[in-house]
């Protein structure tokens, strides 16, 4: 059964040529209609299917396109053109601080990004202490979450994520500001949710960390599909990437 289809998606963002500097400035400029703006094609003609127990990892460099496609998928983004479509229920871990409050403390966070994730406070109350002792953040529940790290940060959107069993998690480079022994941590939770059928899409830099959890892979480059196919095959080409070749190519699309 396919969980993620994602057909023929492009996505164009407008870039702004010119500095702006102010809202008047804005303003005036818009009014005389000087604003520049430069299409800039972030995905072109992108096609995936990710199917029902997969693990499917993206990897590409930095810009190729990965967030942008993994936000299309959560429904974040709407593709310029083309389409996504996920049968069932998304736990997304799409950026860092996302659906929380840095004002509020851990605690009314937890409950914050709950109801972002459509989790009734009830439900919450229930899962609390299995929240917290997965984050191992008890000491800190009562600070504010912009005294967190980045990692402690990760650590409770993790759990909170994790805690419903959706259908599909997805998850963007999350893991990576986690050390070794959350990362470990996670990858066991992600390993325990497969087992019961959850389908995972994520991004890594890590090559060794798709290596390890995935099957399929997508490897994107400039907003292009280079290769879809079994993690080896996809990952030893990866991996074999000539940097300066790479680095004449970007050139070579920049002109
Ligand atoms: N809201 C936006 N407006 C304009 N351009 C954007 C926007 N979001 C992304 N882009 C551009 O789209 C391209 C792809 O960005 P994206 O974040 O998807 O890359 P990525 O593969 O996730 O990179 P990284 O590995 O650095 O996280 C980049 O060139 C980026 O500048
Ligand atoms: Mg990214």
């Amino acid at each position: 059964m396919k969980v993620i289809e994602v057909n023929n998606v492009t996505m164009r963002f407008n870039m702004a040529k010119e500095r702006v500097d102010n809202l008047k400035e804005f303003f005036i400029k818009k009014a005389k209609g000087a604003l520049k703006f430069e299409e800039f094609y972030a995905l072109k003609g992108v096609s995936i299917e990710v199917e029902k127990g997969d693990v499917f990892g993206l990897v590409g460099l930095n810009g190729s396109g990965k967030s942008t496609l993994l936000k299309i998928v959560a429904g974040v983004l709407k593709p310029t053109t083309g389409t996504a479509k996920v049968n069932g229920t998304i736990a997304p871990l799409i950026e860092l601080g996302a659906g929380f409050d840095m004002d509020l403390t851990a605690r009314e966070n937890i409950y914050l990004n709950g109801a972002v994730l459509g989790l009734s406070t009830k439900f919450i109350d229930s899962k609390f202490d299995e929240i917290v002792e997965f984050s191992e953040l008890r000491d800190f529940l009562d600070v504010p979450l912009k005294n967190y790290s980045s990692g402690m940060v990760a650590r409770i959107a993790f759990a909170i994520a994790t805690v419903t069993k959706p259908d599909v998690l997805i998850a963007d480079e999350i893991l990576s500001v986690g050390d070794f022994l959350f990362q470990k941590k996670c990858e066991d939770r992600m390993r325990e949710l497969m087992s019961g059928g959850t389908t995972v899409l994520i991004v890594s830099h890590s090559i060794d960390q798709i290596e390890r959890l995935c099957n399929k892979v997508a490897w994107l480059d400039h907003g292009n599909l280079k290769m879809c196919g079994p993690v080896d095959e996809v990952c030893a080409a990866y991996k074999n990437l000539d940097p300066t070749a790479a680095q004449q190519q970007a050139e070579h699309r920049n002109r």
